[in-house]
């Protein structure tokens, strides 16, 4: 079930550029924590530093620490592959797998975790979809493609395929980017019901949707192109948007910069 976070002294590079310098922070579980701040801060690659994605791009390396509970991700004779799976991940633009079906887009995670009966499939396919508020709208198409589904629908899909694994993180890398303003609403609910069973963070630049579904907000920034990105602050979104510590947060939420 949801787990707690706790990043000390993260650290990123690709090759031998620094993305994102010293982080630490601590996220609870069964939380939304919305991470803000301007293009090329390292929002990206601290998430995926988060499932050990990072270290798949050629020349990603990451120096500190991430605590899921108690076990740390980068400790010696830790399966990259079991952390992803621990970790979900949502990414910007949907990108169900393209020649499956809805119903093999969903089951495919859960197939390789070696569940083989079809009754067995057929609960969890059906329990996801009902989670990711697609049920209904894929219910008498379930063998037709997933690529055929609109662009909200195909986010739903793989947010259906992502907790299908029953993750206990689920971090989100601009959800509803590719989106229109309904389809936006209808993933901004379903967060509001995941997180009553898995830790969320959201990379978002919209700050609306920062204020709307977050409980906590995380500012990055960095101090010129070329730098790496810093956590500045970390706060109660209620008082990153009405009083926060730092003017850099101030004058990025109000849109002066940024
Ligand atoms: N594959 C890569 N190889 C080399 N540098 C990279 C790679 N991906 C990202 N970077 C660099 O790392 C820094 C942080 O990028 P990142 O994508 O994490 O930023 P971001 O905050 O997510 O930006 P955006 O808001 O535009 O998505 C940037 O300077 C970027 O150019
Ligand atoms: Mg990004």
């Amino acid at each position: 079930m949801a787990k707690r976070i706790d990043v000390s002294g993260l650290s990123a590079y690709y090759g031998g550029f620094r993305a994102i310098d010293d982080i630490s922070m601590n996220i609870e579980p069964r939380t939304v924590t919305a991470f803000i701040g301007p293009s090329g801060c390292g929002k990206s690659t601290f998430l995926r530093t988060l499932n050990r994605m990072h270290e798949v791009t050629p020349g990603g390396r990451v120096e500190g620490k991430v605590l899921l509970d108690d076990e740390n991700l980068y400790g010696p004779g830790v399966d990259p592959v079991s952390v992803r799976r621990t970790v979900g991940m949502v990414f910007q633009r949907p990108n169900p797998f393209p020649t499956m079906s809805v119903y093999d887009n969903v089951a495919a995670g859960l197939k390789l975790n070696g569940v083989k009966k079809k009754s067995d499939l057929d609960t969890i396919v059906e329990k996801s979809l009902r989670g990711a508020n697609l049920w209904n709208e894929v219910k008498d198409r379930l063998n037709k493609p997933g690529s055929g589904l609109s662009g909200g629908q195909q986010q739903r899909l793989c947010i259906a395929r992502a907790i299908a694994v029953e993750p206990q993180v689920l971090l989100m890398d601009e959800p509803c980017s590719a989106l229109d303003p309904i389809s936006t609403l209808a993933i901004e609910d379903l967060i509001g019901e995941l997180k009553e069973r898995f830790t969320i963070v959201i990379v978002t630049h919209n700050m609306q949707q920062a204020a709307r579904v977050s409980d906590r907000t995380a500012f990055f920034n960095l101090s010129a192109v070329g730098q790496p990105g810093k956590l500045i602050e970390i706060d109660d979104t209620e008082r990153i948007f009405s009083n926060p510590s730092v003017q850099a947060t101030e004058d990025y939420i109000s849109g002066r910069f940024g």
